[in-house]
């Protein structure tokens, strides 16, 4: 008897994210520098780590609410309305998540039922669509191209929506290219979620992290787009608090009640002392954001302006700790590309195809490494197109 046979065709029709398959093939090369893996190389501030500490001290070792720490709630309300000048009442109106990764996975599921087509712009991040198929719904994705600087444009989306569309994802500033989203833009891509009557799905995961000036906005605050909009964010990129595990939702009360119930019975709340951590990260952690990026926004510079001279063609992110330059003049694939960087030059990045089919003749570097790791990277980069054949 074969038991996997009957494992459920949705878990089956999912795959392993092959960032995974890259991040552990550098295991294999012994001294590989990885510019792999979308994570802060900061450490949680030291501050964020004592309340978590102390909260544990004080026996504060059972669970909370499933909707997070009213605390925290009301925190996370007035950050949003402090930035992004969106009202979110913290009792009915927000969701503590175990991460930007359950909020996905609970905002896919509570938005889409068998059939409907969720609009996810490409390349993207890796999770929209397999949870997009968890949830009985079909991706259709929508291309951003490089001569667009990556942006979502409005006439592009229209020509993919049909009267199965549902939710779009808008996923600003972008994993793998490091776009942002302008306001112009967002203005024109708001008439069609009007005139489409879409559901939107905004993750704003990368938020804090902008450069040269742009300000990032959320979609919510544009006239009309609150009311169908999901706002997803976390604590993981901004505070460098990738392991505490913890994201929230914000959205109207009618989304976030049926969201709590797919949140109570898969997780019932996320981890305690993590919700003490990102209150304390909410309340006293700004300086810690802006020294972070401007560590970031220093690499970003350095790289970019390695991979221009180095002859790469390659767009300027203003956004997330990401370079996505095209590797096409080599007449490798991504994976190639990326495959002979690490066994020739021992350097890992990530092939532009695995964001989906419009990442292909890219590839994704995160700079969220030390610019001494950056320096001898580029200087291996250099070598290896120097004796490239
Ligand atoms: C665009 C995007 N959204 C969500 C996540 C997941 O974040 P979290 O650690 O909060 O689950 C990531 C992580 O790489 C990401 O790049």
């Amino acid at each position: 008897m074969n038991y996997e046979d009957r494992v459920a065709k949705r878990a089956k029709s999912i795959e392993i994210s092959t960032i995974r398959y890259f991040f552990n093939m550098v295991k294999d090369v012994p001294g590989a520098i990885s510019l792999t893996i979308g994570e802060p190389d900061f450490v949680t501030p030291r501050h964020i780590i004592d309340a978590a500490y102390e909260s544990l001290l004080e026996g504060k070792t059972g669970y909370t609410v499933n909707a997070g720490l009213i605390e925290l709630r009301e925190e996370i309300s007035k950050y949003l309305k402090r930035n992004y000048n969106v009202g979110y009442k913290p009792d009915g109106e927000i969701l503590v998540t175990i991460g930007a990764t359950e909020a996905i996975y609970i905002a896919l599921n509570t938005l889409v039922e068998d059939g409907d087509e969720v609009l996810i712009p490409e390349p993207s991040f890796v999770a929209y669509d397999p949870c997009t198929k968890l949830a009985g719904g079909k991706s259709v994705f929508v291309p951003t191209y490089e001569e667009d600087n990556f942006v979502l444009k409005a006439e592009t989306l229209e020509k993919y929506i049909t009267d199965k569309s549902k939710v779009l994802v808008l996923p600003y500033p972008n994993n793998p290219t490091g776009a942002v989203l302008p306001y112009e833009e967002m203005v024109k891509l708001a008439d069609i979620v009007k005139k489409y009557d879409l559901l939107v799905v905004t993750d704003e995961i990368y938020s804090e992290l902008v450069y040269d000036g742009f300000k990032h906005v959320s979609f919510a605050s544009l006239p009309n787009m609150w009311e169908r909009t999901v706002l997803i964010n976390g604590f993981s990129k901004s505070y460098a608090m990738t392991g505490w595990r913890l994201g929230y939702i914000a959205a109207p009360e009618y989304f976030v009640k049926h969201m709590t119930k797919i949140h109570q019975y898969d997780v019932t709340s996320a981890s305690t002392q993590s919700q003490y951590a990102g209150l304390e990260a909410m309340k006293n952690g700004e300086n810690d954001i802006k020294f972070m990026r401007e560590k970031y926004d220093e690499r970003r510079k350095f790289l970019y302006d390695s991979l221009i001279d180095m002859g790469f063609e390659c767009f300027e992110p203003k956004g997330a700790f990401y370079i996505f330059p095209s590797i096409k003049k080599t007449g490798l694939t991504s994976a190639e590309f990326a495959k002979r960087l690490l066994y020739e030059a021992k350097v890992a990045v990530v092939p532009g195809s695995a964001f989906g089919e419009h990442g292909e003749g890219h590839v994704r570097m995160a700079y969220a490494t030390s610019l001494d790791n950056l320096k001898e990277a580029v200087k291996r980069i250099e070598k290896f197109l120097r004796n490239f054949k």
